[in-house]
């Protein structure tokens, strides 16, 4: 077919065996330099190692070495300084440079490409990327334990209703609930370490797909690169993007993390529970209702969480029914996993601040927890202890109680003891030590538990572990 719109030239790096160049909707279709420059860094470092390596095993020469290594230099200060022209006609990052390096240094930028191909090349210039992604989610995360562990701190004292199915449950302290965030990201920071672990191997000379028959050092590009080895199959190297989809899942978790977080904080904000205030710098007020204060960065990090968790279904499924090795399709890695890297460093951003901000409304939280019965799993355990009854017959008889309050219109601790006597005989006085929120509390001092001095003994150990 031939398209009005077909350029006459062939493709310089490429077009050895093509008469004509390709049509617009082809080069649009194919390009992705407009979201791959952000890689520049990483191509320019990988082909400079690249280079040395091919002087060091005397596959090019010393002086041709230096030439390429000066060049491509100028061009990272080229494009650091905003002066680089990109071009859709050369595709992507890897053939910007590599053609802007020919004019520059004239033929022997040709030889840049020895025992290497852009298939490998895309790999190694991804994995810096991520790696470094990876670093920086570990590090944002960190800021956000600590801004979470100061909050527990403060608050370890300051009683709460814990929820079950967003019904009062039994009394919390409001530390113990912020450090339950804690562990989630604990647990996030690990996944994304692990992953960074794994990635790090070096595609580098693996080339097309089958390896190379210059003799090259895989071992010393991928040391220079901050690689613990290079990777052991170059069928598997080029084809991969696990580590892409790793990182997406951490991500993905911990975005559901944040954004789980974000919408409590939307609930505690409301007037209905006014159990926090939000601070001015991530809330947003109405054109027309003087008196809302919305927290809109909050329903930001939930909504925006919907974004990372497409981000890394795009990328499973563009991977899915891919055969071995390199297909075109695995192009589509990138955007999505920017996005995904961009989103979520913003949404951990947001979260750390509105962490830092916000104010605790201490006596509504207390308040809250005078209804619903709060204390009734402190009644049946008083039940179990103190008479020596099994806890199934325990919490009939505390059910029962909680239906007479409930007739009543009060709570547990308004029932005398001559009402609760009628349905067990056998209760005392002491019954009341328990019915307080503060004992309920106070008393759950098991490991992990909810007790204020058991929240302060896991600040404390918190502190230890944020590292
Ligand atoms: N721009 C491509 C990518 O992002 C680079 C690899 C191209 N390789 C090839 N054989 N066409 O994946």
């Amino acid at each position: 077919m031939t398209d009005k719109n077909q350029k006459p030239e062939a493709n310089s790096l490429w077009g050895g065996r093509f008469e004509g160049g390709v049509s617009d909707i082809m080069e649009k279709i194919n390009a992705s330099i407009d979201f791959d420059k952000i890689l520049y860094r990483q191509d320019i470092t990988g082909s400079i190692e690249h280079c040395k390596m091919l002087v060091a095993t005397d596959i090019i020469s010393a002086d041709d070495g230096d030439a390429i290594v000066k060049g491509l230099k100028q061009i990272e200060d080229e494009i650091e300084a905003g002066e680089f022209e990109f071009s859709a006609a050369l595709e992507d990052i890897h053939m910007n440079v590599e053609s802007r390096l020919t004019e520059i240094i004239g033929a022997a930028a040709g030889r840049l490409h020895t025992a290497r191909s852009r298939n490998d090349q895309v790999a190694t210039d991804f994995k810096l990327w991520v790696r470094d992604a990876c670093d920086q989610a570990d590090d944002a995360l960190k800021a956000l334990q600590m801004a979470l562990v100061e909050k527990a701190e403060e608050n370890a004292h300051v009683i709460m209703p814990g929820f079950t199915h967003l019904q009062s449950a039994q009394p919390v302290t409001f530390g113990h609930h912020l450090l339950a965030y804690f562990e989630m990201f604990t647990r996030d920071r690990s996944r994304f370490q692990d992953a960074r672990k794994r990635l790090n191997e070096c595609p580098l000379g693996a080339a097309a797909l089958a390896g190379t028959s210059f003799p090259i050092d895989r071992h010393q590009t991928a040391k220079a690169l901050g690689f613990d080895r290079p990777t052991s199959n170059s069928m598997d190297t080029v084809s991969d993007r696990d580590f892409a989809l790793e990182f997406m899942s951490a991500a993905a978790i911990s975005a559901v993390h944040i954004s789980r977080l974000a919408e409590e904080m939307v609930t505690w904000s409301c007037a209905q529970f006014n159990f926090i205030q939000m601070s001015d710098s991530f809330t947003t007020g109405s054109s027309i209702m003087p008196q809302k204060r919305n927290p809109d960065a909050a329903e930001l990090c939930r909504g925006k969480s919907g974004r990372i968790i497409g981000s890394l279904n795009s990328l499973l499924v563009t991977m899915k029914g891919l055969a071995l090795t390199f297909s075109k399709d695995m192009q589509e890695d990138k955007e999505a996993t920017f996005d995904a890297v961009e989103t979520y460093s913003l949404i951990i951003a947001a979260m750390t601040g509105m962490v830092e901000d916000m104010k605790v409304n201490e006596n509504e939280m207390r308040k809250a927890t005078n209804v619903g019965f709060i204390t009734a799993t402190d009644l049946a355990d008083w039940v179990v202890r103190v008479l020596g009854l099994p806890f199934r017959t325990a919490h009939h008889i505390t059910g029962s109680l909680v239906a007479m309050a409930e007739k009543k219109g009060c709570d547990l601790d308004g029932l005398t003891l001559e009402e609760m006597k009628q349905v067990e005989p056998a209760i005392t006085d002491d019954v009341f030590n328990v019915l307080s929120v503060e004992k309920s509390v106070a008393s759950r001092e098991s490991f992990g538990g909810t007790a204020p001095s058991q929240v302060l003994k896991q600040v404390s150990l918190a502190k230890e572990r944020i590292g």
